[in-house]
């Protein structure tokens, strides 16, 4: 496949080995995840916006939970695409550091590692009551909210909901890898979420190069070096070879 976008890296390509990734939802979608606001982003007629808060958790607690509980069920089934196995491939020949937005598990089910997960999992568990945490993969869950082991009390998801802080080491090692890179690929988001959105802002101006994979204009777009029009699954391969030099 000739993609214009390949051709413009590999000419580039000897400058370009510090590599920060920032992913979204789109890059999940060729896995048959839904997005956030893409048209199939009302989860069975539920707007995830008003269940992914801490509020609607504590006060609509089941409601949130069978959310939480469809998703873990759809990323259980879901498996990696060619867009999430060429990013974990660049990583053997380039220093990446990858800063998604997911809560999927993908990335690191196609063998990304050290994957930085600015919005949580769904895969973690935790306890407010007495601080108990853990990886959970069950799904379905047999009851929600699934009990603390320890305590009995609720546990929540460890996701980055609505109006909380996004982990401060991921945000503190995604701004370093924005400020250190030469290459910067923004990958299947609308860019409509901060602080991860102003990661390209960043790596712009600290002298990155900046190439947006996405079929739809953003409001990341413009800030773009390079945008290359298409879906994550059918561009990365290509654009990674090209990097490779393969
Ligand atoms: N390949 C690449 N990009 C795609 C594909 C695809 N196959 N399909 C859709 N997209 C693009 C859409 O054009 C859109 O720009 O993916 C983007 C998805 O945008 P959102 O649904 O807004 O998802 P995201 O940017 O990850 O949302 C950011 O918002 O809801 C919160 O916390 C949630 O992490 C999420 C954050």
């Amino acid at each position: 496949m000739d993609v214009p976008a390949a051709s413009w890296l590999a000419d580039r390509r000897r400058s370009l080995r510090r590599i920060a990734v920032v992913t979204g939802a789109g890059i999940s979608a060729e896995s048959g995840l839904p997005t956030f606001r893409g048209e199939d982003a009302l989860w069975q007629g539920r707007n995830p916006m008003e269940l992914f808060t801490p509020e609607a958790l504590a006060t609509r607690t089941r409601e949130s939970w069978e959310l939480f509980d469809r998703l873990r069920v759809l990323s259980a089934r879901a498996e990696p695409n060619a867009g999430h196995r060429a990013l974990a491939a660049l990583a053997r020949s380039h220093g990446v550091t990858l800063a998604t937005q997911n809560i999927d598990g993908l990335h690191q089910r196609a063998g990304s590692r050290d994957v930085l997960e600015l919005h949580g999992t769904l895969w973690r568990l935790s306890c407010a009551g007495c601080g108990h945490a853990g990886v959970n993969e069950t799904a379905p869950l047999p009851l929600l909210p699934p009990p603390c082991p320890a305590c009995g009390g609720p546990l929540r998801p460890d996701v980055v909901m609505f109006g909380e802080p996004l982990p401060a080491d991921a945000l503190r090692a995604a701004t370093r890898a924005a400020e250190t890179c030469d290459l910067m690929l923004v990958v299947g988001t609308s860019g409509a979420v901060y602080p991860a959105a102003g990661l390209p802002a960043i790596a712009r101006a600290y002298g990155a190069l900046l190439v947006e994979i996405n079929p739809a204009p953003t409001e990341l777009s413009a800030q773009m070096d390079y945008a290359a029009r298409g879906t994550a699954a059918m561009l990365l391969p290509v654009i990674v070879r090209a990097l490779r030099g393969d």
